[in-house]
């Protein structure tokens, strides 16, 4: 089975070519840093036109890479949602143009559902149900993952996601963009104890997150402390926040004998390795995938799609693009939420 993915909902444009067993074949991808960089985070006006200008030649070099045509795949997977509408619409709208001129079937996938899966893409032995911590620039949840199209939300963020949380920090210290990989940069040369922060909602029972406090208590804190101990002890906080509450989680995900990470703050190794140990300290394997499919790529997509098609769940071509899209579409809206899914 031969799957081409796209990737379009926030500031990747990204190419795949995986196969049904696993082998990811090609694997193209064009970041919008320098485009975004001088307005210090994603326009999305800036991010489609991008997309428009960007995917056609990263297919062509994928099916390239993959040494195939177009007319070898089984079938075309691209994002649908959720993400920036503008960018979301110029994926959906290739997929559907490639798929048609194919004469292949549409697979739409859900961008969270591709981080969700993709943990599955590397590692054969990951069965059903598993933990996930979902951690990107958009999302923050905990979701107990069924099966392919079956998830249950057991916690979600407040109000910012740690990405963003990641990201804003980055911006008061005066880190650039993108900021996620800027402050774990700095925070090598920090010490995590020289700042006292807030660990929102830490011991609260359900085990939701906040970082809006966080991201305050840094903005006061600039201009006490050096850019690399406030990054140590922003990072030690957001560790903290993330396995008191996965730890949570732990309790209630009966069932599962894994906790996965995945999504973009999954690359952070301070993340990852607070979280093995309590994965190991609960008799739960880790598993993490490696840092280029925890960013947004489109094998994740393409893989998610590899899923999907051999569930036997493909879309017809008038499928339309979604800005919202929860993963869990019966979990209850949580009080100080926000409009996030
Ligand atoms: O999954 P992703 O690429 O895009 C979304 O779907 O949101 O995640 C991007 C987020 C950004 O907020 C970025 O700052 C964060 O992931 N990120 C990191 C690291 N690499 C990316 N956060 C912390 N440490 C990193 N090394
Ligand atoms: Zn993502």
């Amino acid at each position: 089975m031969l799957i081409l993915g796209l990737e379009s909902s926030c500031d990747e444009t990204a190419a795949a070519v995986v196969t049904g067993d696993r082998r990811v074949l090609a694997h193209r991808l064009a970041g919008q840093e320098a485009e975004h960089r001088p307005f210090g985070g994603v326009v999305p006006e800036i991010a489609a036109r991008a997309h428009v200008e960007a995917i056609g030649p990263l297919v062509t070099g994928a099916l390239v890479d993959a040494g195939i045509s177009l007319s070898d795949v089984d079938a075309v997977a691209a994002t649908a949602g959720p993400g920036l509408i503008g960018g979301v619409m110029v994926g959906l709208v290739a997929g559907k143009a490639l798929a048609h001129a194919a004469g292949k079937p549409l697979v739409a996938v859900n961008h969270l559902e591709g981080h969700a899966l993709s943990p599955r893409l590397t590692d054969v032995d990951l069965a059903f149900p598993y933990l996930l911590l979902l951690v990107s620039g958009g999302h923050c949840q905990l979701l107990l993952v069924e099966g392919v199209g079956a998830y249950r939300r057991l916690a979600t963020t407040i109000d910012d996601a740690a990405g963003e949380a990641f990201d804003k920090t980055a911006k008061l210290l005066g880190l650039g963009f993108p900021g996620g990989p800027a402050v774990e940069r700095a925070a090598r040369d920090g010490d995590p104890r020289a700042v006292a922060l807030p660990r929102p909602l830490t011991g609260s029972r359900e085990p939701h997150f906040s970082f809006a406090g966080l991201k305050a208590a840094v903005a006061r804190a600039v201009g006490t402390a050096s850019a690399a101990d406030l990054a140590a002890s922003f990072q030690l906080a957001v560790v903290d926040c993330l396995v008191d509450r996965t730890r949570r989680a732990i309790a209630r995900a009966g069932g599962a004998t894994a906790l996965v990470v995945a999504g973009g703050v999954a690359a952070n190794q301070a993340v990852r390795g607070a979280l093995e140990a309590l994965a190991h300290a609960h008799d739960l394997r880790f598993v993490a995938p490696p840092s280029w499919l925890c960013t947004d790529n489109a094998a994740m997509i393409a893989w998610a799609g590899a899923e999907r098609f051999a569930a036997g769940l493909t879309d017809p071509l008038d499928t339309v693009a979604r800005p919202r899209w929860p993963l869990d579409p019966s979990a209850e809206a949580v009080r100080g939420a926000g409009v996030k899914a």
